[in-house]
């Protein structure tokens, strides 16, 4: 019997990761091939007329699995009976400026985006953060909708651990397919710690430790890290614009494996609400290994810390910190 559509919600979505995103969602890339969608896109007044042509466009492009598209200004209306919302809605950082420059214009949006999710979306509904600064935007908006359970407001990390999955695997000349279990730690910033002491490659002889294959610590400590962690810079001055497809694409891994589940025996980072694991500080949004099964994520636990990686995975908690006080000087 054919599954009942959900309710997708994509803010932002006449930008251009919105436009790289939406016909990967129509096409089932991220709920499945089986599973029908009714797209509900939200933007604001200046873009309505971009906003309706991605609409023809989805009208066009005739979708078997798109069952229905609101394309809309109004929030109530866009966050109305939604069952997954990808909040891509804000303002990009531009070449030059930091993060924190972009927060001003971010934050107040999801305060009170909040509002609209907690009145309008359908019980349950999972909430995953993609506009920047994106750990802080979803921690204002879990602050500002106590009604949502905080396992459901999630950001993407997502992103940076597909990063680190493709530089083990052009780094080894490998399949990306075979790389897995890097974790990304914290902020989605540059001071995010990729941490691949558990990740592994799949080779004839089995399982291989990436550490034992790579055999070069310098590289994996130094340019390894740092590479992933500008890579969001390095991409804003090759296009002059932040990259897109790739975060789409990785909204789309992130849904998808907090729906259906990850594999057994592999992990994936998801920035969610810390309980103080692995001494991060709880009420922090932190990106963490997780794994995911009946639609629920839950951290990997019991996974060895050296000093390098404290000292790293600690400094990202700082910053979080440092921007949870930021973004609530900028809302008062
Ligand atoms: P873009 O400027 O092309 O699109 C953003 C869209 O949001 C625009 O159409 C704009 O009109 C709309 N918008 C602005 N305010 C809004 C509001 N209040 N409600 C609804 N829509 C609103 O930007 P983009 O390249 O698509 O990037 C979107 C966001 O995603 C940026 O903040 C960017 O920094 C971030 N990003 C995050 C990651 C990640 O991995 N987390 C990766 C890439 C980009
Ligand atoms: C990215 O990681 O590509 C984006 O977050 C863009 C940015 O501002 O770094």
């Amino acid at each position: 019997m054919a599954k009942d559509p959900v309710r997708v919600l994509v803010t932002g979505a006449a930008g251009q990761i919105g436009y790289a995103l939406v016909p990967m969602i129509a096409r089932g890339v991220m709920l499945g091939p089986d599973q029908p969608v009714i797209l509900h896109m939200l933007d604001i007044p200046p873009a309505a007329e971009a906003l309706n042509g991605v609409k023809m466009e989805l009208v066009d492009a005739a979708f078997p699995l798109l069952k229905g598209v609101v394309a809309t200004t109004d929030v109530a209306e866009a966050c109305a009976g939604v069952s997954v919302a990808v909040m891509v809605g804000g303002f990009p950082r531009k070449e030059g400026m930091e993060r924190k420059d972009v927060m001003t214009k971010n934050v107040s949006i999801y305060k009170s985006q909040a509002s609209a999710l907690e009145q309008h979306a359908a019980p349950n509904c999972k909430v995953l953060v993609v506009a920047n600064p994106a750990n802080t935007n979803a921690l204002i908006l879990k602050e500002f909708a106590p009604s949502i359970p905080a396992k459901n407001i999630t950001c993407l990390t997502r992103l940076d651990h597909n990063r680190a999955l493709g530089q083990i695997s052009e780094r080894l000349g490998v399949q990306v397919s075979d790389v897995k279990n890097a974790i990304i730690w914290g902020n989605h910033s540059s001071t995010q710690y990729p941490d691949v002491n558990h990740a592994t490659v799949k080779t004839s002889a089995g399982e291989k430790p990436v550490r034992q294959l790579v055999a070069d610590d310098a590289w994996l400590n130094g340019e390894f890290i740092t590479t992933v962690q500008q890579r969001g810079a390095a991409i804003i001055k090759a296009r002059k614009l932040s990259s897109a497809l790739s975060a789409a694409s990785a909204a789309c891994d992130h849904i998808r494996d907090w729906v259906l589940g990850t594999p057994e025996g592999t992990w994936v980072s998801m920035g969610v609400y810390s309980d103080g694991s692995y001494n991060v500080p709880a009420g922090l949004i932190y990106s963490f290994p997780v794994n995911c099964k009946n639609g629920e994520w839950s951290i990997v636990q019991g996974l060895s810390i050296d000093e390098f990686s404290r000292k790293k995975m600690d400094a990202t908690a700082a910053e979080l910190s440092e921007e949870k006080d930021l973004a609530y000087s900028c809302l008062s």
